[in-house]
């Protein structure tokens, strides 16, 4: 899809399709009047007879309009007005796209209407790029060309936004919403890439294609070098597998003044498939375990929307990767390895492997001094029990910082909630035999035990802990990764360098 913004009347938008907004309550917007006036009532009729009453998502196609340059009109139910959410308003953008259909090559959004309610223009720009590339995506690389449906000649579409005058704050809005679009896309396509495909090495290999694409800094280290560094708790995760680990380090220099000074540090957790190892995981849904590299692709995601925006700052992105499976090499419940930090872990139990390779890489991003560290992770079950679907968890003891974050969910339409990180949930961590055990009660804040686990390793950091394990991907008939949160997490740099 192509994007841009045109100074125009609606009525004058030379395009296969026009799309304007009809509202529950108020009845036409603005745009929707204007073409009502130029067509000589077509809007209005089409109201009267009932066809459109503003009901959310509703469409209504009118054709060669008298006064009207557009080939098509369609009008598109907004719902009340007062009410427009982030998830109302995409439906409503995907309504329009899939109403006026896939064979329209061209298509304009009367720019003023097409906003979430209490936001400006910027923030509506942003939105209506979200929700059309979303409609736009399907992962398909996998299937037979004949397989493939509408996407692509959805992909092809150009959407302009038409504004009656000028509007700086609409044009940075599109750029904004198109670089995190881009970056979304792509953790959404590593996300669904299954486990056969999407391999540490593969997900290193990306790493390196992103680099050269946007002159980010790279670095892919193997099994010798993660060894060499000392991260025995990483490694433990990865003796069952055949797949060789990755440790990937991704640099974007945006501060200027020489050096990679306080950089914001993004640690993602980059398990390619999660059986469980020996404590493997019952078989139902157990495919979605290939999902268990979402917040790498939120790294990797992010980096490619903050190197096309290119803001002041530094930013650190760091991804183990590798595969939590059962064999005769496999790390044992009860086994004791020792991390990179020197704390030693009882792994009671191999399912609770995100953290034991979180851990070293939290340790190892210090070196680069960074000036807040933001780890994302599918790490527990016991996360989506608690906030569903809907926010993802955020865990850090540091209040200016949780503050950051959730303003940045808020403002992307990717929001998260803040969940507790006290010490008082530490002691459900004492090992008899380690400096730790790698899991808390069973059935006991889960979610809250595991981020008490990483806060071991950032002692005297700016910290904060992401469990997306309920927002990265959605399960059943619309299965897929979601992208998320590369919106919060670019909306949370952007704000930083500003
Ligand atoms: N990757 C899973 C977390 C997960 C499970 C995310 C289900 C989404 C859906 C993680 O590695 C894991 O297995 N966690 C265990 C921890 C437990 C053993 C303490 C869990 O949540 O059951
Ligand atoms: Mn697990
Ligand atoms: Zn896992």
């Amino acid at each position: 899809m192509e994007f841009n913004t045109k100074v125009a009347a609606p009525e004058d938008v030379k395009a296969d399709c026009l799309a304007v907004g009809i509202f529950e309550d108020q009845g036409m917007s603005p745009g929707a009047r204007r073409i009502d006036r130029a067509s000589g009532g077509a809007v209005r009729a089409a109201m009267a007879s009932g066809d459109m009453k503003g009901k959310r998502g509703s469409v209504v196609v009118l054709r060669a309009l008298p006064g009207v340059a557009a080939a098509r009109v369609v009008l598109v139910g907004l719902g009340p007005a007062a009410e427009l959410s982030d998830k109302g308003f995409a439906e409503a953008v995907a309504a329009a796209i899939r109403g006026c259909g896939a064979g329209v090559a061209t298509l304009a959004f009367a720019a003023g209407e097409w906003k979430v309610a209490g936001r400006g223009a910027a923030a509506g720009a942003r939105a209506l790029v979200a929700a059309a590339r979303a409609t736009a995506f399907r992962s398909d690389e996998l299937k037979s060309k004949a397989t493939r449906g509408e996407a692509p000649s959805l992909r092809r579409q150009r959407i302009t936004l038409v504004s009656p005058k000028r509007d700086a704050a609409l044009e940075q809005g599109l750029r904004e919403g198109v670089a995190i679009a881009n970056g979304v896309d792509l953790a959404k396509r590593l996300g669904n890439l299954p486990g056969n495909v999407c391999t540490p090495e593969f997900l290193g290999a990306e790493a390196r294609k992103l680099a050269r694409e946007w002159r980010l800094k790279v670095q892919v280290m193997d099994r010798r070098q993660i060894e060499a560094l000392g991260m025995g708790s990483f490694l433990s995760v990865t003796n069952g597998s055949v797949q060789p680990p990755r440790l990937i380090v991704l640099r974007y220099e945006g501060a200027g003044r020489g050096g990679f000074a306080d950089p914001i540090a993004l640690v993602g957790k980059g398990i390619t498939f999660d059986s469980g190892g020996i404590s493997i995981k019952p078989g139902a849904a157990m495919d979605e375990m290939k999902y268990d590299m979402c917040g790498a692709a939120s790294v990797l995601g992010t980096l490619r929307a903050i190197a096309e925006l290119k803001p002041r700052i530094n930013v650190v992105g760091v991804i183990p990767s590798c595969e939590n499976l059962p064999s005769g090499s496999a790390t044992k419940p009860g086994d004791i390895v020792t991390s990179m930090s020197g704390q030693t872990i009882e792994v009671l139990n191999t399912d609770a492997e995100g953290r034991l390779i979180l851990c070293d890489a939290l340790t190892y991003v210090q070196r680069f001094k960074p000036a807040a560290i933001v780890d994302i992770a599918t790490l527990t079950g016991a996360c989506v029990v608690a906030l569903g679907n809907v926010h993802s968890g955020l865990f850090t003891p540091d209040d200016a910082l949780a503050g950051e974050l959730l303003a940045a969910g808020r403002s992307s339409g990717d929001s998260a909630w803040r969940m507790p990180v006290d010490d008082d949930y530490q002691e459900q961590l004492k090992s008899n035999f380690a400096d730790m055990a790698n899991i808390g009660l069973p059935g006991n804040a889960g979610a809250v035990t595991a981020a008490c686990f990483l806060a071991r390793y950032v002692k005297d950091q700016h910290w904060a802990h992401l469990d997306i394990a309920g927002t990265a991907w959605r399960s059943g008939a619309a299965k897929g990764a979601t992208g998320r949160p590369v919106p919060l997490l670019t909306e949370f740099v952007l704000k930083r360098a500003a």
